[in-house]
């Protein structure tokens, strides 16, 4: 059956079973690649997408659930203002080793900010602690997250000003 959903914004349809996990989707059906599978039973979070901004394992997620929500996906992260300084802040602190984890890393991060622009090292550890990495870069991944929110925070008076010209 067709599936039509709305990814970063565009309309794509998908001819697919009802229960295909939105990850598959995603990858097969749409090429987007950003989204990466782990475990496939929602304990690693490796495949994090954001349906109506808020963070959700595509491996579990199938694609009938979704109907009109919108779905973010890593390719699309730069798009916001949370997005661009967690990327900035990801560079700066040289977060990643291998990598494979960080797509799953930066959106539930995003999602966090966005919902928590000031959180606690214990507000990062409850919402990260699904999101698994075998590098270890956890310490790494709380700094860059604090060093994105501070920034953001920064910022924001910056942009009132810009507004009030
Ligand atoms: S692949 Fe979805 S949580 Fe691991
Ligand atoms: S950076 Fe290698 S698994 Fe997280």
């Amino acid at each position: 059956m067709a599936y039509s959903v709305v990814v970063n914004g565009k309309p794509m349809t998908a001819d697919v079973d009802a229960d295909t996990p939105v990850l598959w989707v995603l990858r097969d059906s749409f090429g987007l690649t950003g989204t990466k599978f782990g475990c496939g039973i929602a304990m690693c979070g490796a495949c994090t997408v954001h349906v109506n901004g808020e963070a959700r394992r595509s491996c579990v997620t199938p694609v009938a659930s979704i109907g009109s929500a919108r779905i973010g996906t890593i390719e699309a992260l730069d798009r916001s203002a949370v997005g661009k300084a967690l990327q900035r802040a990801w560079l700066e602190l040289e977060v990643v080793q291998c990598g494979y984890c960080q797509s799953g890393q930066l959106m539930s991060a995003a999602a966090l900010l966005s919902a928590n622009p000031a959180p606690s090292d214990g507000d990062i550890d409850a919402v990260m602690s699904g999101n698994i990495c075998r590098c270890g870069t956890y310490g790494r991944i709380r700094a860059g997250i604090k060093h994105a929110a501070t920034q953001l925070a920064s910022a924001k008076p910056a942009r009132a000003r810009e507004r009030d010209r």
